[in-house]
């Protein structure tokens, strides 16, 4: 099933959000129109702006309004991934160059920039100031957990705890976010805002889980980029962690490929990651977090909205790509 499938209810309303985002990221500067376009025309699942219409949906909807912050954490979404390329040293993104590839770092941190500030100035028209309040606090956060990867960045040594922190402040918190500033800029009750969020931030846990095991599981062609490419950019994600815990020796062969950066190395382990369980234990615990999601989204009114977000946190914790 494919996840339009999911929302089509709200086909119309997700149409007038790539409007706003494409007025949004234009520019009279040929280079940030075109790297902005391309951005936009590569795709993406907007799943961000999918939250906060369907979490907005638990107040008073109205699109005119809404369309504003979701259009916004898009925005800040892509932002932070035309940034995290250059952090990655990623070439390939959505089955396209990234920016820093095609460009350079330069323009790809001012086409980030350019990207976050049009979602300040879409919030604008928001007149809550803890909507800003929130959004501001969850940037910082995001910041910060790209920070501390870039601090983690092949340390074979971290815990599973370090990961759990990085990955609640670099994905989780935005979807969680996404959630919220839905129900918050609807006026929906505040008891349904909180529920909205925990449901939004277990989603993203699984979200990001899910994500680090697809880059061991899934095809370059499914991924749009190189699969294996987190373990070779120093990114120790879970599985990796579950296996290194269960079998040290495979942190002896890690150190040893990051000093050698031995192709042959890294296959084997690519290998060993698939053969020795990390990637099974590591779906237990994304499907944990589903379970918690669901959860939460259970205990919201029985509408519509609900029956989409439970079958969107299905789709997201089971994707293939
Ligand atoms: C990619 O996010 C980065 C993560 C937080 C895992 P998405 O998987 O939502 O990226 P697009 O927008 O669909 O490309
Ligand atoms: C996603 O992190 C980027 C942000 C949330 C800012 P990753 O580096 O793990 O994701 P991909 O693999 O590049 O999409
Ligand atoms: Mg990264
Ligand atoms: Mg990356």
């Amino acid at each position: 099933m494919k996840l339009k499938d999911l929302y089509s209810f709200l086909k119309k309303d997700l149409q007038q959000i790539e409007d706003q985002l494409v007025q949004s990221v234009s520019s009279d500067q040929p280079l940030i129109q075109t790297a902005g376009m391309e951005l936009l025309k590569a795709g993406g699942k907007r799943i961000r702006p999918l939250f906060v219409l369907l979490s907005a949906q638990f107040g008073t909807y109205n699109i005119h309004l809404i369309k504003k912050p979701a259009a916004a954490l898009e925005l800040i979404h892509m932002a932070s991934l035309v940034h995290d390329d250059v952090v990655d040293d990623a070439d390939m993104r959505r089955g396209r160059k990234t920016v820093k590839a095609k460009y350079d770092n330069k323009v790809a941190m001012y086409t980030g920039d350019y990207i976050f500030a049009s979602a300040l100035k879409l919030m604008t028209d928001i007149n809550i100031p803890r909507a800003h309040q929130i959004l501001a606090q969850g940037m910082k956060e995001m910041c910060l957990g790209e920070i501390e990867q870039i601090n983690e960045q092949f340390d074979t040594d971290q815990n599973v705890r370090k990961y759990f922190k990085r990955i609640k402040r670099k994905t989780a918190l935005l979807i969680a976010l996404s959630c919220q500033l839905g129900a918050i800029t609807s006026m929906a009750d505040a008891s349904l805002q909180k529920k909205l969020y925990e449901f939004g931030y277990c989603v993203g846990m699984a979200f990001q889980i899910t994500d680090d095991i697809l880059d061991f599981t899934a095809s370059e062609k499914q991924l749009g980029k190189p699969a294996g490419s987190d373990l070779k950019q120093g990114n120790i994600t879970l599985p990796v962690l579950i296996t290194i815990n269960k079998h040290p020796e495979i942190k002896d062969k890690l150190n040893l490929y990051y000093e050698s950066k031995d192709s042959v190395l890294l296959a084997e382990l690519l290998k060993d990651m698939k053969q020795l369980g990390g990637i099974e234990s590591a779906s237990r615990i994304s499907e944990k977090y589903l379970n918690r999601a669901k959860l939460a989204a259970s205990s919201l009114p029985e509408t519509d909205a609900r029956d989409s977000l439970l079958k969107v946190a299905d789709f997201i914790a089971g994707r293939k790509f």
